[in-house]
């Protein structure tokens, strides 16, 4: 089992990476004296390893059962208001611990119940989704949806641990575990060329979910959050480097072409992009934009986007002044993410010519 610190003085906790995890989890979570344990389990996953987890976790406690749906419609304010209710009525106390399950709307939705019952309660994080286990789960960033948009309401609260076990990354969809790769690919080119190595290498293995390999590159992964996120707890400067891509990808959502599309997809569109964007403005070679493209395609994630450029321009005319002041993250040379405000909108539309297709 790996362990990585996330450093942040006395909410310091670690992200434990390791198989068979699901089933200790009474031993690997710190101890705090809870009498009850509020489990917020995504209900495709109960199905698939509640029993083991709950076996284990009644070590800690009585377990209350409170299940969500296996989707994005878990993060709601109806959702949240009616799960913070239940808890009111099994008289879950200050001092009892919430357990999220599943991925990244589980950790989303229970780290936000966690930091607002009766004003904050501990809470530990048990993540089955690549994404949850690289990226959602770690860090504190909570979200629960408006209609007006997503993760709208949330908080910044630290769990006590993470545990991802990478054993149940078997049963995960392939296009799930390919859009929870789209990240890893992220971590790679912003940060860590051993990333980008393993995938060009050992992709064969990571498809087959090789424990040893996948151990590696989850922790390598967790590591780079927790690095990030430890200097920049609460998003106000280096943490933004972990949007990259996310801008042109978000752009494109609200353009309404990327329906259907998962995260992961949407963000490697988004940092080829990025990427086309940095070699237009001299900060990356057309070597290294390759390699971006390499990458992606190794994975088996999309490069471009195919729908006709004509059906978003209006979109991106009524966007372009906005765009052209945001703060954009690209890459000045791979693993050297910096932040531009400089991108005009020739940049842009020379850019968006080599991701769109029609
Ligand atoms: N807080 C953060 O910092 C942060 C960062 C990135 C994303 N997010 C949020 O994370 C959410 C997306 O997370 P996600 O991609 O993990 O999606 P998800 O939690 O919706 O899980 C995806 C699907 O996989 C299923 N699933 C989960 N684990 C499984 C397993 N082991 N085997 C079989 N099926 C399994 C789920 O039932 C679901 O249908 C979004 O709401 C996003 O906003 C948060």
């Amino acid at each position: 089992m790996r362990r990585v610190k996330v450093p942040l003085g006395e909410r310091s906790y670690e992200i434990l990476v390791g198989t068979g995890l699901i089933d200790s989890v009474s031993r690997l979570v710190p101890e705090g004296g809870y009498s009850a344990i509020v489990l917020i389990a995504d209900e495709s996953v109960d199905e698939l390893y509640g029993k083991r987890l709950r076996a284990s976790l009644s070590a800690l406690g009585d377990v209350h059962l409170l299940t969500i749906p296996s989707s994005e419609t878990a993060k709601s304010w109806q959702v949240a208001g009616q799960l913070l209710e239940r808890m009111a009525e099994l008289k879950v106390r200050r001092n009892d611990l919430l357990v999220s399950f599943g991925g990244g709307v589980a950790s989303d939705l229970g780290g936000f119940l966690a930091s607002v019952y009766q004003r904050g309660i501990a809470v530990a994080h048990v993540s089955t989704t690549l994404l949850g286990q690289v990226d959602a789960a770690i860090g504190g960033k909570t979200g629960v949806n408006l209609p007006a948009g997503k993760n709208l309401v949330g908080t910044f609260y630290q769990p006590t641990v993470v545990l991802a076990d990478v054993d149940t990354l078997v049963s995960l969809p392939a296009r799930q575990f390919r859009s929870g790769m789209a990240e890893v690919v992220k971590y790679g080119l912003c940060y860590e060329p051993w990333i980008l190595k393993t995938i060009a290498e050992r992709m064969d293995r990571i498809e087959a979910c090789d424990r040893d390999v996948l151990e590696d590159l989850v922790a390598a992964c967790a590591g780079i959050k927790a690095r990030v996120v430890s200097v920049d707890e609460s998003d106000r400067s280096g943490r933004i480097m972990l949007n990259y891509g996310h801008t042109f990808g978000h752009a494109l959502e609200v353009a309404g072409g990327y329906e259907g599309w998962l995260h992961g997809e949407a963000i490697s569109v988004g940092m080829m992009f990025a990427a086309n964007l940095a070699l237009e403005m001299g900060l990356l070679e057309p070597e290294e934009v390759e390699e971006h493209r390499a990458a992606f395609e190794q994975v088996g994630l999309p490069v471009r986007a195919r729908f006709d450029p004509a059906q978003v321009a209006g979109a991106w005319a009524m966007d372009k002044k906005f765009l052209g002041a945001q703060r954009w993250v690209l890459l000045e040379g791979l693993q050297n993410p910096v932040v531009r405000s400089d991108v005009t909108s020739t940049h842009i539309d020379a850019a968006v010519d080599k991701v769109l297709a029609p």
